[in-house]
């Protein structure tokens, strides 16, 4: 049994949220909202420098003094100084880490690319006591967590959702498909669709005006099963007490803002950006072309939901059936969509079973490896 003392250390930088803790353990110790905050003004904090950064829940305690930006967007680390400073806020004040050395797993989106790799591989081993780091995809990692190697990975974060087949541990590129639609897109449809009730709301700052919509997004939107049925019905209104007082009443808005993952379109976005269960349809049918309609058909029994928005009740069964729609070379009972218990830290679960694994410690890039070859050699490390 591992201990503290021997485990690695689990980093998810996500767009949202930063996920972080040691190996040996469960869930992630550390949460927090993947966050920057600096002083609006030189006079607002006393003796607090213009430049320093308050990150995550430090940031938030002082919200009124600090203009925010998010160092991850979408998944591409937007501010590596700022991504930086999250890393060293989970290492020095979350996990205060006092060992001498230590390796770092950091489970990588697939949006990531060759520079966003070596850059972390740099900015990470500027680090004097990190000794070695593992950078892999989350995909694997995340289906690793149920004790999976083959699957189909439909992931819905904070600002993209992807949707991705991994065979026997290995990606399949060619299926990968992304959707620039996560939990943030529906607070914001939220917030968009409650402007009737915005005075009650208008007393904050947009910021965290945007956080009270998010907690209600999250405590009292679902997805509508069957669309056509459930989007004539006038579920019963639920009120949010607000924490400075005051309530709002949900109505439709509790199914209509979760809608856009699936209609992208429907309050005027005129991207024609596909909905979930199209980007999983296209993977599919790139499996299907690319492995054959028996491989496919056995990963369609296997589409695993991760994420913290896959948490909003109805996903697993509106994402069936309407796979089952458009996949008619399948039967309703060749899908089976799963959505397994603490799904919102597969990612860093997985990852912190796969850090001790013999498999997987030639994929540790260490500090020699890193200085002798440079940057680049974490690619060979990277499956
Ligand atoms: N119970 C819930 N119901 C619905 N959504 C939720 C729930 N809990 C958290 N969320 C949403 O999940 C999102 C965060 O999920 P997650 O931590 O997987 O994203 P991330 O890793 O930060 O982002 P990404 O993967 O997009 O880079 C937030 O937008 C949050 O509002
Ligand atoms: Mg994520």
């Amino acid at each position: 049994m591992l201990n503290e003392a021997d485990s690695e250390i689990i980093l998810d930088v996500g767009s949202g949220y930063c996920k972080a803790g040691f190996s040996h353990e469960d869930v992630p110790s550390v949460v927090f909202p993947t966050i920057v905050g600096r002083p609006i003004s030189e006079d607002v904090l006393p003796g607090v420098a213009l430049d320093e950064k308050f990150i995550g829940n430090e940031a938030k305690l002082r919200k009124d003094a600090l203009t925010f930006s998010a160092p991850v967007r979408r998944g591409i680390v937007q501010n590596w100084d700022e991504w930086m400073g999250v890393v060293d806020h989970v290492l020095n004040m979350e996990m205060k880490i006092e060992r001498d050395d230590f390796g770092i797993v950091l489970p990588q989106p697939t949006t990531t690319n060759r520079e966003s790799l070596e850059k972390i591989a740099e900015m990470i081993f500027e680090i004097p006591k990190v000794n070695r780091i593992f950078l892999a995809r989350s995909a694997p990692m995340a289906l690793h967590a149920f004790g999976m190697t083959s699957g189909l990975l439909v992931s819905i974060g904070h600002d993209v959702s992807s949707c991705v087949p991994v065979l026997q541990g290995n990606v399949l590129e060619e299926g990968i498909r992304e959707l620039n639609i996560g939990g943030s897109d529906i607070t914001q449809t939220l917030k968009m669709l409650m402007k009737e009730q915005k005075p009650t709301l208008s007393s904050f700052r947009n910021f965290f005006h945007d956080d009270i919509t998010k907690a209600m997004m999250e405590r009292l939107c679902y997805v509508m099963v069957n669309e056509n049925r459930d989007s004539r019905t006038s579920p019963r209104p639920r009120t949010y007490s607000l924490p400075t007082g005051g309530t709002v009443n949900l109505g439709r808005e509790r199914f209509l803002a979760p809608e856009i993952l699936f209609k992208p379109g429907l309050f005027g976005d005129t991207s024609n950006a596909k909905g979930l269960q199209e980007i999983c349809c296209e993977s599919i049918e790139a499996l299907r072309t690319n492995k054959g309609e028996e491989e496919a058909k056995s990963l369609c029994q296997n589409v695993v939901l991760v994420g913290g928005t896959s948490l909003l009740p109805g996903i697993p069964e509106r994402l069936k059936s309407e796979l089952v729609h458009l996949l008619p070379w399948l039967s309703e009972n060749e899908i089976t969509v799963q959505a397994p218990q603490r799904r919102q830290y597969a990612v860093w679960r997985g990852a912190a079973q796969m850090a001790s694994l013999n498999s997987t410690k030639s994929r540790w890039t260490t500090r020699q490896d890193f200085e002798k070859y440079g940057p680049s050699v974490v690619h060979r490390k990277y499956l």
